[in-house]
């Protein structure tokens, strides 16, 4: 595996939209591991900026990461049903409802992002939700691209076998952000990392990363006992110097809120694993009201940045995985190498 990604240690750090950019990357990368960038939510203009930067700063393998859910038609009367939810806290807050923005906030991967991307010929490339369509995944494979995907259950890991991906991330329960469901969304098919993990190995040829869940070096050991090739790592890095994440995220990840993670749809409308905040108490995490993802976001955003602006997490997405015990505010490169086993 390590062969395949070019890298030294079997970490991979974790694309975390919202709560990172290229530093991130650069830091693992420069430790030896392999630092993704989260593409989804980039506008095409921080796209090329960006993933230009990671490639003009560092000689080591980077992962780009992208969306491939399909890209829903905006329903009027859903989008009705979602702002009267919200409304008392629109009146609580004192905002209008002009202030929510119209557009998706993530855009799946497509031929114009391929533009984009096709100059930096990225080493690796991952995909949640699916994969783009043949043509498109054969455009990324011929810039010589390793290509890896999220599987949620063995079903899609052998669907993403059979179209052609390198390496299946099996991304367990435990994990934090959205989950990369795309076969089915019953929830009851969604099992935690060490029942996925062992059942995708048994099932597939290509490799296998584990995720969810892994925050110390004695979780990558026993995810390799399991027959995990490399491991994808997200929750540990969040506390990080070089991560972005917002003081109200860092302030719950380091308090026993942490220890309270459940599934959500609120906050974009597609099912993501975050610290239970008032939002959720109230409304219930899962929930009939929020628009299909990405859609139920754009309501959302108005709350969440006044609240954050008073140091308020109650309508931020407060992505973390059920182990929180990996925070730790130390530099990237420091928690890569601790996750290896190699703190030298
Ligand atoms: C804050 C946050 C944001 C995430 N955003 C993305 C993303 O943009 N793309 C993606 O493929 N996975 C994303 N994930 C999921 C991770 O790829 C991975 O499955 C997860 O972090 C592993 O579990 P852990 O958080 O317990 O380490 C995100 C996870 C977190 C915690």
């Amino acid at each position: 595996m390590r062969d395949l990604l070019g890298i030294e240690l079997p970490i991979i750090q974790a694309p975390m939209a919202g709560v990172q950019d290229g530093a991130l990357a650069l830091a693992v990368c420069g430790a030896g591991g392999l630092g993704s960038l989260p593409c989804a939510m980039l506008s095409p203009d921080a796209l090329r900026r960006e993933s230009s930067a990671l490639r003009e700063r560092t000689d080591r393998p980077f992962n780009l990461n992208f969306f491939c859910h399909a890209q829903p038609a905006p329903d009027a009367a859903k989008e009705r049903t979602w702002r009267e939810a919200l409304a008392p806290y629109y009146r609580e807050l004192g905002l209008d409802e002009s202030a929510i923005a119209s557009g998706a906030t993530r855009t799946p991967f497509d031929a114009g992002t391929a533009d984009i991307i096709e100059p930096i010929k990225p080493p690796v490339v991952s995909f949640h939700f699916g994969l783009p369509a043949p043509d498109l995944l054969a455009r990324v494979k011929s810039w010589g691209s390793t290509i890896l995907a999220s599987a949620t259950t063995v079903d899609e890991a052998r669907w993403l076998e059979s179209c052609g991906v390198d390496a299946v991330i099996a991304q367990g329960l435990e994990a934090g952000g959205h989950r990369g469901l795309f076969l089915s969304n019953d929830l009851t098919t969604q099992v935690g990392t060490f029942a996925l993990l062992p059942q995708i190995v048994h099932a597939v040829r290509v490799p296998v990363i584990a995720a969810g869940g892994i925050a110390d070096a004695r979780g990558v050991a026993a995810a390799f006992a399991l027959g995990a090739a490399a491991v994808q790592v997200g929750t540990a890095y969040l506390l990080c110097p070089e991560a972005t994440t917002h003081a109200v995220h860092r302030a719950a990840l380091a308090s026993s809120d942490a220890q309270h993670t459940a599934l959500t749809n609120l906050f974009s409308g597609g099912v993501a694993r975050g610290i239970v905040n008032r939002l959720m108490r109230e409304l219930g995490p899962i929930s009939g009201l929020a628009p299909v993802f990405p859609l139920a976001s754009a309501a959302i955003a108005p709350l969440r940045a006044h609240a954050e602006r008073n140091g308020s997490g109650d309508f931020s997405p407060l992505w973390a995985g059920q182990n929180a015990s990996g925070c730790k505010p130390v530099p990237a490169a420091r928690l890569t190498r601790e996750l290896a086993g190699t703190n030298s």
